[in-house]
């Protein structure tokens, strides 16, 4: 099987140090797949996306194993490597 196109490892993000809004999620995404991700309002799903892209609230704190575009993890690039990232490589995948 191809290598994932996106794969997020043990996600997880609190805001304000404490309220936990996701715990500990992996999931993959590979070449020619449709992901849907289903939960009722409020369980996460945009704060989900928002931490693959690094985009969330100041208030927020990610923490993850990683987080891999076309293996390339995403949680060891900096800012301004993200900048370069994004509305690139992420939106063409
Ligand atoms: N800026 C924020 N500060 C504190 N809590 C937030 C913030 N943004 C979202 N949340 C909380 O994170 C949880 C997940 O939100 P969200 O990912 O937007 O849900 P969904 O997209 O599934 O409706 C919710 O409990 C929401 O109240
Ligand atoms: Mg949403």
């Amino acid at each position: 099987m191809n290598n994932p196109l996106l794969s997020v490892e043990n996600l997880s993000v609190t805001f304000n140090h404490q309220q936990r809004v996701v715990d500990d999620i992996s999931f993959a995404i590979y070449p020619g797949e449709t992901f849907v991700l289903i939960g009722e309002s409020g369980s996460g799903k945009s704060i989900t996306a928002l931490s693959v892209l690094r985009l969330l609230p100041n208030n927020a704190r990610l923490k993850a194993s990683a987080i891999s575009l076309q293996d390339d993890n995403l949680i060891k690039r900096s800012e301004f490597e993200l900048c370069k990232i994004r509305g690139r490589r992420d939106a063409s995948v």
